[in-house]
């Protein structure tokens, strides 16, 4: 009897117990879709500035709806340890594809070689062959392709939002705009990323075409040949500093390490840097974009810093709110980024007395 009854209630505190766990499991439930409605109630790449409205909730890219980025991180046999894994282990890990290209195969980290010898001179042939790789590996499966340094620290959910007003279709580079001899450039460094059709124009009419774009020769400036061979084939530059007008207008592919805007701006800024930039350069908390993508000059420690800061230290009570940006049309693009006038790099044949950095 006694026995009976003392199973009586612990079956009756089982019951409970289980009540409770499967009404804890509801609300969990219940929680949980909230949560991926919210999520997924927010569009990518919305159709109009308008259809967001008023009504600011938190947004959240999901890598898997998001554009396909390809990113080319320059490397060297020396470097693969000391730059290229930490790349690999901080921000790469985000891009849809991470490939480094080098003088050298290194498959453990996926380093490519794409030149036979390395030294700073064989810098263009090493990005002209790294795009050509890329391409004909894997051309069509990505919709934009990232070029970087291994000293490059890229905040990839920026660069997505940034691309997300644009079509992969268009023929369009994103970076940090500067000038040599009059022609315009997204610098190096910095980084900067072609769309599809930038890329697909560059291989198909550029490559290889030495009147159009500087045949492989033993020269440093890659981002300065390849804003010509990009212009001569109808790409247009996008300077992320004017990309998008209604977040805010700074530039977001910092050229320097962001220490230097920093702290004593005006002397750590570089007299190169201000020779050769297209707008004028903010020190301070101006200096960069809010939504800044890309810091140039970061060594393997600032990486880590940089991830440690972005992706795993919160400061407690702090909300954003945001939106994400209208998509732009064609003919928008075309308005705001017209073509510049290179009739002086049309026929490179006529540079032949340039400079000799040329
Ligand atoms: C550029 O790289 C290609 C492929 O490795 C090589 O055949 C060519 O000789 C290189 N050109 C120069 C000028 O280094
Ligand atoms: C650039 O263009 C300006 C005017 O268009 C001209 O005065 C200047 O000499 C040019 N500079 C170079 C380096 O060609
Ligand atoms: C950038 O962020 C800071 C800190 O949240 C804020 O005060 C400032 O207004 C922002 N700038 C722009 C242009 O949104
Ligand atoms: C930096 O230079 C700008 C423009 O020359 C000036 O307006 C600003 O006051 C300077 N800032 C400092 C801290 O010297
Ligand atoms: C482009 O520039 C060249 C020389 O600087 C000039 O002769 C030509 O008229 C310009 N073309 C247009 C369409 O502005």
């Amino acid at each position: 009897m006694t026995v009976k009854k003392r199973s009586l209630a612990s079956l009756r505190s089982q019951l409970h117990l289980l009540t409770g766990f499967i009404a804890g499991f509801v609300s969990a439930f219940m929680l949980l879709l909230y949560i991926y409605d919210v999520n997924s109630g927010m569009p990518h790449a919305p159709t109009s500035s308008s259809s967001s409205s008023s009504s600011v909730r938190a947004y959240q890219l999901a890598p898997a709806a998001a554009s396909r980025v390809l990113c080319m991180v320059l490397t060297c046999p020396d470097y693969v340890e000391r730059y290229a894994q930490h790349v690999a282990a901080t921000w790469g890990k985000r891009c849809s594809k991470l490939l480094f290209v080098s003088s050298e195969d290194y498959e453990p980290l996926g380093v490519v070689q794409v030149v036979q010898s390395d030294s700073y001179d064989e810098l263009w042939n090493k990005t002209h062959e790294g795009f050509r790789h890329v391409w004909l590996q894997y051309g069509e499966q990505y919709d934009w392709f990232l070029k970087a340094d291994d000293d490059t620290y890229v905040i990839m959910e920026n660069l997505l939002q940034l691309l997300s007003a644009y079509d992969a279709d268009m023929p369009v580079y994103f970076g940090y705009q500067m000038s040599r001899y009059n022609v315009s450039y997204m610098s190096g460094g910095a980084s900067y990323v072609l769309s599809r059709e930038a890329l697909r124009r560059f291989m198909s009419q550029a490559y290889g075409n030495s009147k159009l774009c500087p045949a492989p020769k033993t020269m440093g400036i890659e981002d300065f040949y390849m804003g010509i061979c990009l212009q001569n084939v109808g790409v247009r530059l996008i300077d992320s500093q004017r990309a998008l007008p209604q977040l805010d207008e700074r530039p977001k592919f910092m050229p320097i390490n962001v220490a230097n805007y920093l702290y004593n701006g005006n002397i750590s800024i570089p007299d190169w840097l201000r020779a050769m930039s297209l707008n004028e350069i903010e020190t301070g908390y101006n200096c960069c974009s809010n939504y800044s993508i890309a810091f140039h000059y970061t060594k393997p420690e600032l990486m880590y810093l940089y991830e440690f800061f972005l992706y795993h230290l919160r400061v407690y009570g702090r909300k954003y709110a945001e939106e994400p940006p209208a998509k732009l049309t064609a003919a928008e693009i075309m308005e705001m980024f017209p073509l510049e006038n290179n009739s002086n790099i049309q026929d490179l044949s006529q540079w032949a007395n340039k400079p000799d950095n040329f």
